[in-house]
C-alpha cells in the first residue's frame, strides 16, 4: 500500500455511498475499533468495509460505472471487470474513481455459510451473522471489536499499531468478548501467540466483586457495564420493581446479587454487606451514589469492606444540584486499604443555556472514571456555577 496513493473516504462518505444498498455491510479495520471506542484515537491510512463475498456483484452494480474495482492479491492489483465470473479465493478489493489514481476504500470479503460468518484463516471459527455486528448510536454498522482484533492478531504480520489497538481496547471489552478473543486466537495458533498472555492477564485482573450503591436509577447503565466486566456484582437499592427492571436488561450470564435494603437503616445495611461478602467473596470495587443526608451509610459500608483486609477502590459519586462549592470541598475519605476516587456531577454548558446531565452522560462518566482510574472525574462542568439551569 505504501507505493500507492490513498485518500480514504470518511465514515460519513462511506455511509452516503452505501445508502439504500440492499446488502449488509460493516465498517472494519482500525475505524471499527474507534467507532466502538467512541472517538478517533489515531490516524487511519485506509478505510475498510466488510461485506459477504456473495454480495460483491451487487455492490459493484451499486457503485456503478464511475468507480473501478481492483482485486489486490499477493502484492499485485488486477482490475475486476465482471465480478460474477471471478472466483475470488483470497485478497481484498480496492476501489477508486475511474480515471483517478487515488484509492478511496478497501472491500474485505467474508465467507459465509447458512447465515454464519466464517473466519478466513480458520474456518472452524464461526459465528451467526447477527452476532458479528455492532451499530453506533447514529446507525453506522461496524464489526464487533473482538472479531476485528482477531483479524488483526490473527494476521501473519502483527504491526505495532495492532498491539496498540489491543492495549487500548482491552479495558473496554466485556468478559465474554475477551474470552472469545482468547479462545479463537489460541485455536488458530495452537496456544502460541504473544497476545494470549496479555489477554489472559486482563481476564485475570477482572474485578472479582463490585458493589454499587444506588445502581438502579441514573447509574443503571454503569451497573450493567459493571455486570459485564466483573465476575460478580452486588447492587443496593430499595425498590424491587426498579431492581427487576434492571436485572431484566442484564446479560443472562451476569452474576448479580440484588440487595434490597434501605441504606438509612444502619443495622440492616451492615448485615447485608456482611452476608454479601460472605457469599460472593471480597469486594474490590465500590461505586457509591448515596444522598448527602445519608453519609453515615458510606462509613458503614466502608468499615465492612475494609474488614476484608484486602485492597479495594471506592468511586464516590457526588451530585451538585444544590451546591458546587460543597462538592469541590468534599474531603477525600480515608478508609483502610481503600484507594478513594471522586466523581463529581456537574452540568452541561450549551451556547446560551445550560442543562443537567442525562443519565447516560452520568453513567458514561462513571465508566470512564473506572476505566481510566481517575482520582477526580468531573462529569460535565462545575464552572461557572451561576450558569447552571
Ligand atoms: N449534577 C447533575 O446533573 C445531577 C446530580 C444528581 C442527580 N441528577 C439527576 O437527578 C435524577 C434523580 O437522581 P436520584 O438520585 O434521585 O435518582 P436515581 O439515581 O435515579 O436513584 C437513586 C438510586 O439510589 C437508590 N436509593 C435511594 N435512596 C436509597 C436508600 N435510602 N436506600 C437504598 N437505596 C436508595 C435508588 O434505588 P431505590 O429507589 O430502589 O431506593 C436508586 O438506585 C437523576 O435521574 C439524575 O439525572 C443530576
Amino acid at each position: 500500500m505504501q507505493n500507492y496513493h490513498w485518500q480514504p473516504l470518511s465514515i460519513q462518505e462511506i455511509r452516503y455511498l452505501m445508502k439504500n444498498i440492499s446488502i449488509p455491510w460493516w465498517i472494519a479495520g482500525g475505524w471499527a475499533l474507534d467507532l466502538h471506542y467512541g472517538k478517533q484515537t489515531r490516524e487511519h491510512e485506509d478505510m475498510d468495509i466488510l461485506i459477504r463475498k456473495i454480495d460483491l456483484p451487487l455492490l459493484k452494480k451499486h457503485l456503478g460505472e464511475s468507480y473501478e474495482l481492483f482485486l489486490a492479491n499477493n502484492g499485485s492489483l488486477s482490475k475486476l471487470i465482471d465480478s460474477k465470473s471471478i472466483n475470488i479465493q483470497s485478497g481484498s478489493i480496492w476501489v477508486k474513481m475511474k480515471h483517478e489514481i487515488t484509492w478511496l476504500f478497501e472491500i474485505m470479503l467474508m465467507d459465509t455459510e447458512n447465515n454464519e460468518w466464517i473466519y478466513k484463516r480458520d474456518n472452524k471459527i464461526k459465528r451467526p451473522l447477527s452476532e458479528i455486528e455492532a451499530i453506533t448510536e447514529d446507525g453506522i454498522p461496524y464489526i464487533k471489536p473482538e472479531i476485528q482484533l482477531l483479524y488483526k492478531g490473527g494476521s501473519s504480520v502483527v504491526r505495532q499499531k495492532d498491539n496498540n489497538d489491543l492495549e487500548r481496547m482491552l479495558p473496554i471489552l466485556k468478559k465474554d468478548e475477551m474470552k472469545w478473543l482468547y479462545h479463537t486466537l489460541s485455536q488458530q495458533f495452537n496456544g502460541e501467540h504473544p497476545w494470549l498472555q496479555i489477554i489472559n492477564n486482563r481476564i485475570q485482573s477482572i474485578l472479582s466483586h463490585a458493589l454499587i450503591i444506588g445502581g438502579t436509577g441514573m447509574l443503571s447503565e454503569a451497573s450493567l457495564w459493571l455486570a459485564d466486566t466483573s465476575a460478580k456484582i452486588s447492587i443496593i437499592a430499595r425498590d424491587q420493581r426498579k431492581m427487576e427492571r434492571l436485572l431484566s436488561k442484564a446479560n443472562p450470564d451476569a452474576f448479580i446479587t440484588p440487595l434490597l435494603v434501605d441504606y438509612k437503616d444502619s443495622t440492616a445495611l451492615r448485615e447485608n454487606i456482611r452476608n454479601c461478602i460472605q457469599q460472593n467473596g471480597p469486594i474490590d470495587l465500590v461505586v457509591a451514589w448515596i444522598h448527602s443526608n445519608s453519609n453515615h451509610a458510606l462509613d458503614i459500608i466502608s468499615q465492612e469492606v475494609a474488614q476484608q483486609g484486602s485492597a479495594w477502590k471506592l468511586y464516590h459519586v457526588l451530585g451538585s444540584s444544590s451546591d458546587a462549592a460543597q462538592i469541590k470541598e468534599t474531603a477525600v475519605k480515608k478508609y483502610p486499604g481503600c484507594q478513594y476516587r471522586q466523581i463529581q456531577l456537574g452540568f452541561i454548558l450549551e451556547k446560551k443555556h445550560s442543562r443537567w446531565l442525562t443519565n447516560q452522560e452520568i453513567s458514561e462518566g462513571v465508566i470512564d472514571a473506572i476505566v481510566n482510574e481517575k482520582s477526580v472525574k468531573v462529569v460535565g462542568t462545575l464552572d461557572p456555577w451561576d450558569r447552571r439551569s
